[in-house]
């Protein structure tokens, strides 16, 4: 069973083919990285695979279920599956970080108690219902859940500030943890890394990389860092005319005849690449942004 597979997508933007046709399919626990020139439907092909798009043509099954064609949603239940973290982060501004985390908690369990309502109000058994469980959860449950996700994504000092006051690095961290709180089995994930600094950087690339080696998330990444990609050991898929070119390691990307990559490696990227492709460890973090006072404990 693959974990994510789109079939022949097509998606027009005022007469403008964006997606021509393109087809992408992501095994469980791979990490796919979707690059290419700016402008050329990246963003659009992640909005499209989470539902807040509607492409004219296509298919998307997400864990073996059918999405939604005709009225793709983000709530579609085929989608559950997923956690989206959008380019600008998408933080609620007038709320808290604690919040903004609480808020998809809460946001399930008043969708389930709703769904059961329903069915009880037809006489179906609400038994069969997907999601069981979470609509007994307490406001102290939620909550629980909520301080223990701002723990994993070391992120609990900045409960109480609000997004404009923490760094971008610290957003993106928030972000991460918003869409991993209902414990998807993937995460998209639209260019994490622009706008960052050094630190910043890795300190995410370590967290990415963490979700997917010790919970097993599978990954679809959009990304112009292609350092990223190398560093994550990602199969890249070059977004091109509308359509993706088969997914294949770093190594194997000058073999593609495509001018994005004849510039990328002109510009900057010799047989050793880049820069900084090696990871640091959490401990090298931790005692940097301690350093910085980004951390108290
Ligand atoms: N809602 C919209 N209405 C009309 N055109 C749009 C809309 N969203 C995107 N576009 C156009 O579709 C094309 C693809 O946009 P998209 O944002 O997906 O590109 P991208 O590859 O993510 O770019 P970048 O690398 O700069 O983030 C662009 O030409 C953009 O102007
Ligand atoms: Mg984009």
């Amino acid at each position: 069973m693959a974990a994510i597979v789109a079939r022949d997508l097509v998606l027009d933007y005022e007469g403008k083919r964006v997606l021509d046709h393109a087809d992408l399919s992501v095994e469980p626990g791979e990490i796919l990285c979707v690059s290419g020139p700016s402008g050329e439907g990246k963003s659009t092909l992640l909005r499209v695979l989470g539902g807040l798009e509607r492409p004219s043509q296509g298919s998307i099954r997400i864990f073996d279920r059918d999405c939604d064609m005709v009225r793709p949603s983000p709530l579609d239940e085929a989608r559950d599956d997923l956690g989206f973290v959008f380019q600008n982060c998408a933080l609620i501004s007038n709320m808290t970080v604690y919040n903004n985390i609480l808020l998809p908690l809460k946001f399930r369990r008043d969708r389930i108690r709703a769904n059961r309502r329903v069915m009880r109000s037809w006489r179906l058994a609400p038994s069969r219902l997907p999601g069981l469980g979470a609509d007994r959860m307490s406001d102290r449950d939620l909550a629980e859940t909520a301080e223990q996700a701002l723990r994993n994504m070391l992120i609990y000092d900045y409960r109480n500030s609000f997004p404009h006051e923490i760094s971008l690095g610290m957003q993106k961290r928030v972000a991460v943890a918003r869409a991993m709180v209902l414990n998807p089995r993937a995460l998209l994930l639209d260019e994490p890394t622009s706008g960052l600094d050094l630190l910043s950087r890795q300190s995410l690339v370590a967290l990415v990389s963490n979700l997917n080696k010790l919970r097993k998330v599978t990954v679809v990444v959009v990304t112009h860092d292609l350092d990223l990609a190398r560093t994550l050991d990602a199969r890249i898929s070059i977004l091109s005319r509308g359509k993706l070119t088969e997914p294949r390691p770093y190594d194997r990307l000058r073999e593609l005849d495509l001018p994005f990559v004849r510039e990328l490696f002109a510009e900057h990227l010799d047989e050793n690449g880049g820069s900084d492709h090696k990871m640091m460890t959490d401990a090298e973090i931790s005692a940097e942004l301690r350093r910085r006072g980004e951390f108290s404990d």
